[in-house]
């Protein structure tokens, strides 16, 4: 089985909804940065109040504070069963320090999953995506409804809106992508460790070609 997992991808791409998925039915701890960050902005700590300005304009938190808290909780203990990155690396200099990193605390990445998809589909995704105020987890008004209007169907909590899925942001985080993210895909391409799937699949059927994925069949 695989079990130190980099999932990448454009925003919208359906990283989130595959990971909270695979990391439960394979019991590997979830680092997404992204969710670091809001947890860190709807607590009000210091880390909070840096990333937040820049992540309500879509803008990339700075290398040097991202690549920290990645260090930190990736050399926690619970790691060692294994984890799956979401939402980083982001940039060279992340991709090099984590490197650097997995190679020092002996956890070697064994896949990078990349999840490909349009950019119109994109913006129909963001543009439609509630989450769950309290545990994260995403919605989309067409696609993806919770059973309950407006209401998590995991727990219970109230959806919202992000505060970036919105036209403006969402032009600067493609952009990033394009120029800062991107490259990494034929960084991990010539280290033989990149996989990449269709993200216009359905959900369920995307889920059932990462496991096999993961499983070795
Ligand atoms: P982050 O939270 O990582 O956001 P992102 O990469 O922009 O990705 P998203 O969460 O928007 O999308 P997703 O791919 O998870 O899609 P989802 O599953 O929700 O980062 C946010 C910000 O934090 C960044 O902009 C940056 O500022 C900062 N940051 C984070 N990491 C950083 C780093 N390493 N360095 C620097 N800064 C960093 O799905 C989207 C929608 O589509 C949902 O509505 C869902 O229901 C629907 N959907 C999903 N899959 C499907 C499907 N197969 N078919 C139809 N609909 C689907």
């Amino acid at each position: 089985m695989l079990k130190n997992i980099i999932l990448m991808g454009p925003p919208g791409a359906g990283k989130g909804t595959q990971a909270k998925k695979l990391v439960t039915g394979f019991n590997l701890i979830h680092i997404s940065t992204g969710d670091m960050f809001r947890d860190a902005i709807k607590a009000g700590t210091e880390l909070g109040k840096l990333a937040q300005s820049y992540i309500e304009r879509g803008d990339l938190v700075p290398d040097e504070v991202t690549i920290g808290i990645v260090k930190e909780r990736l050399a926690q203990d619970d790691c060692a069963k294994g984890f799956l990155l979401d939402g980083f690396p982001r940039t060279i200099p992340q991709a090099e320090a984590l490197s650097e990193l997995s190679k020092e605390i002996k956890r070697p990445i064994d896949v990078v999953i990349n999840i490909d998809c349009d950019k119109d589909e994109l913006i129909r995704r963001i543009s439609g995506r509630r989450v769950c105020k309290s545990c994260g987890a995403p919605y989309h008004v067409e696609t993806m409804r919770p059973k309950v209007e407006g209401v998590c169907d995991l727990c219970g909590g109230e959806l919202m809106q992000r505060k970036d899925d919105n036209k403006d942001a969402l032009e600067v985080r493609l952009s990033h992508y394009v120029h800062d993210t991107k490259p990494l895909l034929d960084y991990y391409a010539n280290l033989g460790l990149l996989k990449t799937y269709d993200g216009a699949m359905g959900s369920e059927k995307l889920f059932d070609e990462l496991t096999k994925l993961i499983k070795g069949e």
